[in-house]
């Protein structure tokens, strides 16, 4: 009883009196050799940028080698939040009252708070009885913590037509935490709502609603740990920074590009391409569906519309197409949303500069997916990816409303897309798993 006490008391106090990251801004773009070189050897972790200015974490312990850098090269900057973990501590209180106000069972899902990797699994359980035959759930592969890196097929088998074929990946980077609650909401609209119903005869979709459990898990367990992207690889070595491959830099396409050698850098790419059992499994699965006709991967933050290349500034053979069918999705939200969240459309190289080994260029390049997508969420910076579980509901169903419309057009079944859709993707309070 006293041991357990102090654990937990010792353990909040420990926690509490630990300084975390600075966030700085930075007066100048991301692609200044001076900010990737930092990067890259993991000395500062790019937040976000505009054309003119990034924001960057900065820890305490490299503070002085960050400024001599910046300064050296003329750069200078402002700090905009002096302790991160004052908005991650925030956050986390938010957390704890709303479960101890609900008396929460394992399982129990909804979009009104953030869930641990625990309560989306119970979800898909729940899932995998209530939606019947439509439903089945395999998994992929297991990563080097032992956890199942789940897929999701939805559709009706007893359609037997021809049938667009929709590969949704949310969770690859485990501190984008919208991006998981995104992707569980679109699972539940798609296997559950009557308005997408008639879909499911000309469709067959793929979720896989965490890419990335290791790291997903990871950043529920501490203050620390909130902001971790890569996943929970050991790269041998002692520092806690340096373990962990980003999973959208190992993919076998134009890997390396864009990308660090360097362990403790957030980009690191690992050994060699797929060297990941989270990406070297879902590639597998995804080369054993035949014809992929749209991917998606979800990420925050940014409010933009990526489609390929990441590794270089040409635009694509089908851009025009490609395009198109990312203005249905802005559209739609933007009518969902009442004119609140606007995305910007573009190719991710020259959108956020040049960069591959990642989900969407692979996709598109190596298996002939000829609409694939990066969507980083909302928001643009101002919560970034502390975005507070108040926005969930409002992002989720405008993005489900975006993603409706874009299937709509694609399995040209017409349905207004805009206002009567939106509507209809009303978040369902409560289930139970
Ligand atoms: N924020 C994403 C990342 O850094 C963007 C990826 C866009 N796609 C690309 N091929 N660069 O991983
Ligand atoms: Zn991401």
């Amino acid at each position: 009883m006293w041991v357990s006490l102090c654990t937990l008391i010792c353990g909040v106090v420990i926690a509490s009196a630990e300084k975390g990251p600075e966030l700085w801004e930075l007066n100048t773009d991301a692609h200044h050799r001076v900010v990737r070189d930092l990067a890259d050897e993991g000395h500062i972790d790019v937040w976000g940028h505009t054309r003119q200015n990034t924001k960057v974490l900065v820890e305490p312990e490299l503070k002085h080698r960050v400024t001599r850098a910046l300064s050296d090269a003329n750069i200078s900057h402002s700090v905009v939040v002096p302790d991160v973990f004052d908005l991650v501590e925030k956050e986390r209180e938010n957390m704890v009252l709303k479960k101890s106000r609900r008396k929460r069972s394992a399982g129990q899902m909804d979009w009104t708070t953030y869930h641990d990797l625990d309560d989306i699994e119970g979800f898909l359980g729940w899932l995998n009885v209530t939606g019947g035959n439509n439903v089945h759930i395999a998994s992929a592969s297991t990563t080097t913590e032992g956890r199942p890196v789940l897929v999701v097929r939805i559709t009706n088998p007893n359609a037997t037509g021809p049938k667009k074929k929709i590969w949704i990946e949310g969770g690859i980077h485990a501190r984008e935490w919208i991006s998981p609650a995104v992707t569980t909401y679109l699972m539940h609209q798609v296997a559950l709502s009557p308005e997408w119903r008639d879909l499911l005869d000309v469709t067959e979709w793929y979720f896989v609603p965490v890419a990335n459990p290791d790291g997903y898990q990871f950043s529920f367990s501490s203050n620390r740990a909130r902001l971790w992207r890569k996943n929970r690889r050991d790269n041998g070595g002692l520092i806690a920074r340096c373990r962990g491959v980003d999973l959208n830099r190992n993919w076998s396409l134009k890997w390396g590009v864009g990308a660090s050698s360097n362990p403790c850098s957030e980009t690191y790419k690992g050994i060699e391409a797929f060297s990941e059992p989270e990406t070297f499994g879902l590639q597998r699965m995804m080369n054993s569906i035949p014809d992929i006709d749209l991917f998606i991967t979800f990420h925050s933050f940014g409010q933009t519309v990526l489609y390929p290349w990441g590794w270089t500034r040409d635009p694509p053979s089908n851009v025009k197409q490609l395009k198109g069918l990312a203005k249905k999705f802005a559209n739609a939200v933007n009518e969902a949303s009442g004119s609140q969240t606007e995305y910007e459309l573009g190719g991710s190289g020259p959108l956020y500069g040049l960069a591959s080994g990642a989900t969407d260029d692979w996709a598109y390049g190596e298996l002939g997916v000829p609409f694939s997508y990066t969507i980083e969420l909302p928001d643009q910076g101002t919560y970034g990816f502390l975005l507070p579980d108040s926005r969930i509901s409002s992002t989720v169903t405008e993005t489900a409303a975006g993603v409706y419309c874009m299937v709509r057009s694609l399995t040209n079944t017409g349905g207004r897309c805009g206002r009567r859709q939106a509507r209809n993707q009303n978040v369902n309070p409560r289930f139970r798993g």
